[in-house]
């Protein structure tokens, strides 16, 4: 699971299915079924992260798996170690699955032609986070039932968010139109060439009220997306209580998260119980990296 560009529909939903039947297991701590053998799940995370790491943990852990975990600070890539030479490394201890964040935009791609186990990218620099996209298409469909025709806003620092990519393609794929909206340094034009299904735009107001549901992204300050942005960027952009009330009552707010509240989101909107749905959004994140892991392990058993 490296990205999601060419996966399509079918193969999109099946996961989301395959995620869904996982969902009690996650919410209630049904028992899930007791593997043949305990798998080892590597997770290689060389990038910040509180959600997508401790998510693919705890579903390793539910599935009955054994997660072993190295991170960038005190390893080895400190002293000049490469990523596919780490990697490796890892893959002759006899791991079964590695999932892989880093910044380097390919890195987890790069990592799978040169190793024998199945990899899935939790992160590669801009370029995609598939297993968030999953997880956010996932929380839609609930919310929203099929995405085909919806109108999903993505707001925020597109530039060098890997979260709207894989969205872009994932969402699109299911049928709904992607709107992109930002100040023009965090999204160029160029944006509105990922095909049909994806509009640009730079006025937030100007959309607003179209939208089935409503993705907030953080500015990527670590990516230097803090220089392109002015002091108004919360007026402009920034998912404000005024704003909520001009959107429908059941239109679903995400965020991937981690939230600068106050800049692209309000307190009282994330909040907001009923529209809400980023605490939930992350319930199903676990389930997503379940049904991602035993796909890797049947295709690394294959
Ligand atoms: C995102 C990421 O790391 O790409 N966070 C996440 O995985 N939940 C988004 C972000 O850092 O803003």
């Amino acid at each position: 699971m490296l990205g999601l560009r060419d996966l399509g529909s079918e193969m999109l939903e099946s996961i989301l299915d395959r995620a869904e039947s996982l969902l009690p297991v996650v919410r209630d701590g049904a028992a899930s079924p007791v593997p043949e053998r305990r798998a080892m799940i590597g997770l290689l995370f060389l990038e910040n992260s509180t959600r997508t790491r401790c998510s693919f943990e705890v579903a390793a852990s539910r599935l009955g798996h054994q997660p072993v975990v190295l991170t960038g600070r005190g390893s080895s890539l400190d002293k000049g170690e490469s990523l596919v030479d780490t990697a490796a490394n890892l893959a002759a201890m006899g791991l079964d699955v590695l999932v892989i964040r880093s910044a380097i935009a390919g890195g987890a791609a790069l990592v799978a032609r040169n190793i024998g186990i199945p990899v899935v990218n939790a992160g590669d620099g801009r370029h995609e986070h598939p297993t968030q996209a999953l997880l956010d298409a996932s929380t839609l469909r609930a919310r929203l039932g099929s995405l085909a025709g919806k109108r999903v806003l993505i707001v925020g620092d597109i530039l060098n968010s890997r979260v709207a990519r894989s969205n872009i393609h994932a969402l699109t794929a299911m049928g709904a139109t992607v709107v992109l909206v930002g100040p023009p340094p965090l999204l160029p034009w160029t944006f509105a060439e990922f095909g049909p299904g994806v509009e640009v735009t730079h006025d937030l107001d100007g959309v607003l009220e179209s939208a089935d549901a409503v993705m907030m992204l953080r500015i990527q300050l670590e990516r230097d997306a803090g220089r392109a942005v002015a002091s108004d960027y919360r007026f402009a952009f920034g998912l404000t209580v005024d704003r909520l009330t001009r959107l429908g009552p059941g239109v679903p707010i995400l965020h991937p998260g981690p939230m600068n509240r106050g800049v692209e989101i309000d307190d009282a909107v994330s909040a907001d119980i009923a529209r809400s749905s980023i605490l939930e959004q992350v319930t199903r994140g676990v389930a997503i990296r379940m049904a991602i892991i035993d796909r890797a392990l049947e295709s690394g058993a294959g």
